[in-house]
């Protein structure tokens, strides 16, 4: 089990600067949110997290309410599911870290919107595995509107390269393997990715992937008080050929 890192005294050294922007990744961060070091750099700011939900709803077209159900493939400590959870979405949020999913849990019973949770630990890159063969057959029965997936992107390090490659940077697997994995679930894909990421190459790996296919990809740059967070591409696989 990863170490809960909840206190200011417990950020030691590099750590520290994640101290100051605890409001930002959780308002209700004071109400006893709980973080593990990794998370400390990997969760989504909640106004950022906020506003992917908005952009995702009017994208897809999807209702406010629990008939709304989405599959959130990396949950961590919540950020995300927790923004999809307060439209009253039902939220799938899967992690292979049993501690991220404690938290998950946790942090949302803090916002007052774990009804509609349900964890599942899940390592996407286990796909043989019978467990996985489990999750996936439970999965396949449940509806999911879309799937929302904010992968590693390597630790903080992600910014020292002028461009993020998303088939050679990503984690756990390249982008291809991850829209592939995705698909499997639903025709609705939202990914959150790294600012500095070659978005022609996000329409390339689409046209490689989806042939024969019509997709429709859209790209957001999203900032927080004049800085860039990340971006959301959204993808909607149809029937002909279109990216
Ligand atoms: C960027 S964090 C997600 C943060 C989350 N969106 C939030 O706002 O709290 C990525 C998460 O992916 C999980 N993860 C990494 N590799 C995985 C794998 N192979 N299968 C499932 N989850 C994985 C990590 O444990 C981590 O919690």
């Amino acid at each position: 089990m990863d170490e809960i890192l909840m206190g200011k005294q417990q950020l030691q050294g590099e750590m520290r600067k994640y101290w100051r922007q605890r409001h930002n990744l959780f308002t209700k961060y004071d109400n006893g949110c709980l973080m593990t070091r990794e998370l400390w750099f990997s969760v989504t700011p909640e106004l950022i997290s906020e506003r992917m939900a908005e952009i995702i709803q009017q994208e897809y077209d999807l209702e406010l309410g629990e008939n709304t159900s989405v599959l959130d493939m990396f949950c961590g400590g919540g950020g995300d599911s927790i923004s999809f959870l307060k439209r009253g979405w039902r939220v799938l949020a899967c992690d292979n870290n049993e501690t991220h999913l404690n938290c998950t849990r946790h942090n949302a019973q803090i916002y007052g919107v774990d009804r509609h949770l349900e964890t599942f630990l899940v390592d996407w890159t286990g796909s043989e595995s019978a467990e996985y063969k489990l999750f996936h057959s439970m999965i396949s029965i449940k509806k999911v509107d879309f799937v929302f997936g904010s992968p590693p992107w390597g630790g903080p390090t992600y910014k020292n390269n002028t461009t993020f490659s998303a088939e050679r940077d990503l984690l756990p697997f390249p982008l291809h393997k991850l829209l592939q994995l995705s698909l499997e679930f639903s025709n609705k894909v939202a990914l959150f990715l790294p600012r500095n990421i070659a978005v022609n190459e996000l329409v390339s790996v689409s046209e490689d992937i989806f042939p024969g296919a019509e997709v429709d990809l859209r790209v957001v740059h999203l900032s927080l008080s004049g800085y860039s967070k990340g971006v959301l591409a959204l993808w909607t696989v149809h029937g002909g050929v279109n990216v």
